[in-house]
């Protein structure tokens, strides 16, 4: 049986903010500004357990459905996050990307984004991929787009090439998702990254997700036999 220890790379779906502020008999966005929270100290826990790579779900494609002022204060919360936690990624070692469609996100965003990824690019820690108007879909049909314009051949494409010219580049593959807020979907997360991943779903809402129910979502996953489609006996060895 294979004990697979520290998943290598873990993916976050950080639902539940609206019910948090519902029950509360708050605005949204009290849930949403909670929220940012708990990703930091999250982020903190993950490289502190030494993590090769954490994806957190931000912001989803079909996201933008919602009411303009709830995307325009997600937007801001984002913008906020960026300016205010750089320095604390960059002095922890952390390699920060985004991925998803950012030619829907705003020029002064995109800034941010772009300075972020430069500055923390050397790091050598924990690789941070934030989710950010990002739909699984989307990201495979834009990079069919791009290798296609690349001059790729497409009749001769293999996994490996494709994987890594997705937007989470060498971190292709994901072990361990997480969602919390009781749902047990994906939402067009990391669909082709996810292809082997082991799940752990919570109903507590993301404003209340503790590093103590992290590292027991990783303990969890510990416990786990990984088959991936052979026998037991066959990965025993
Ligand atoms: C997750 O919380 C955050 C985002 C999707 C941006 P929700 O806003 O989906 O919270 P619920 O699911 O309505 O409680
Ligand atoms: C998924 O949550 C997206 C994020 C957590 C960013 P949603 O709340 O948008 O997902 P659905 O609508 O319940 O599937
Ligand atoms: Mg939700």
């Amino acid at each position: 049986m294979r004990k697979s220890g520290l998943p290598g790379h873990v993916g976050i779906i950080m639902d539940g903010n609206g019910r948090w502020a519902n029950i509360r008999g708050l605005p949204r966005v009290e849930g949403h500004r909670q929220g940012v929270h708990r990703s930091k100290d999250i982020i903190d826990a993950a490289n502190k357990a030494g993590l090769e790579a954490l994806t957190l779900y931000a912001f989803s494609i079909e996201n933008w459905r919602r009411p303009d002022l709830e995307v325009y204060t997600l937007m801001q919360l984002l913008d906020m996050y960026l300016r205010t936690e750089i320095d604390f990624l960059f002095e922890n070692g952390i390699t920060f990307r985004v991925i998803g469609n950012r030619q829907r996100l705003s020029v002064g965003l995109n800034f941010l984004i772009e300075k972020a990824e430069e500055l923390t690019s050397q790091n050598r820690g924990m690789y941070l991929n934030l989710a950010i108007s990002y739909g699984g879909r989307d990201e495979i049909l834009r990079t069919i787009r791009k290798m296609a314009l690349e001059g790729y051949d497409m009749t001769k494409i293999e996994e490996h090439d494709f994987a890594v010219n997705l937007d989470t580049g060498q971190r292709d593959t994901v072990d361990l998702i997480i969602r919390t807020g009781g749902e047990q979907r994906l939402s067009n997360f990391l669909i082709w990254q996810a292809a082997y991943a082991e799940f752990y779903y919570t109903d507590t809402l993301w404003p209340d997700f503790t590093r103590e129910e992290f590292y027991m979502a990783i303990h969890n996953y510990n416990q786990r036999e990984r088959r991936f489609g052979t026998s037991a006996e066959k990965v025993s060895f």
